[in-house]
């Protein structure tokens, strides 16, 4: 999707995708992620998983909308100082720094010491084209790491995205060289996606380790 696309999300706070707390399928997991001093959330939003990850780690978020990185602080009762750097703005409060910009063009120094990287609903909020060209960005950003990945799963045809039906035949093809595990299922079949009601006749989220 186009920058503006996720501008106007923003900017209409029309926010189907916001979580209240933490999800399910990364509580799972955080008792077994990597000991390692930095996570990196891609396309990070305003996620409350910010504040579960922030219990074990410095959070490093990317993030295109400046309402969206204003509101994660302001939420959270934070008062963020803010930099530049080229063309992103850095928002920086306690362990949280954001860098506000376009991802694609993210500078590898953002993501320096980085080897752990938490997706939910960055890869399946891009169309196929992009999703290729999102997971060269991550692989070449961080040439060795450790991902939890959360995909979600409906019959293609029955919706259009975002949020974009990613299966797992997909992610040999975007990380070729990585080692790739099913970490968790959740069926929310009949049952919202967020803050949305898909009316699929399937839907399911899946998280992933994916390593390379
Ligand atoms: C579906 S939302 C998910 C946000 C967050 N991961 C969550 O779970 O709440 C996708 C986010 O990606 C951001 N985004 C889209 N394209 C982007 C880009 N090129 N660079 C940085 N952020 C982008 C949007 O502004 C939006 O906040």
């Amino acid at each position: 999707m186009e920058p503006q696309f996720w501008q106007q999300r923003w900017a209409l706070n029309e926010l189907g995708f916001q979580l209240d707390a933490a999800h399910p399928l990364l509580s799972a997991q955080l008792a077994a992620m990597p000991n390692v001093p930095k996570v990196f959330v891609p396309l990070c939003g305003k996620s409350p998983d910010m504040h579960a990850l922030a219990g074990r780690y410095q959070v490093i978020g990317a993030e295109l909308a400046e309402i969206a990185c204003r509101d994660f602080f302001t939420e959270a009762g934070m008062t963020a100082t803010t930099t530049s750097s080229g063309e992103h703005r850095i928002w920086q409060s306690g362990v949280y720094q954001l860098w506000q910009g376009d991802f694609f063009t993210l500078p590898a120094v953002a993501v320096a010491g980085t080897a752990l990287i938490y997706d939910r609903a960055a890869l399946i909020a891009l169309p196929p084209q992009m999703r290729l060209q999102y997971a060269a960005k991550l692989q070449q950003l961080i040439p060795n790491a450790h991902m939890l990945l959360i995909t979600l799963e409906y019959p293609e045809g029955e919706k259009q995205g975002p949020p974009f039906a990613v299966f797992a035949n997909e992610l040999p093809l975007l990380f070729p060289k990585a080692c790739i595990q099913l970490a968790g299922i959740r069926n929310l079949t009949g049952q919202g996606f967020a803050r949305r009601k898909f009316a699929t006749s399937q839907l399911v989220e899946k998280s992933w380790w994916i390593c390379w």
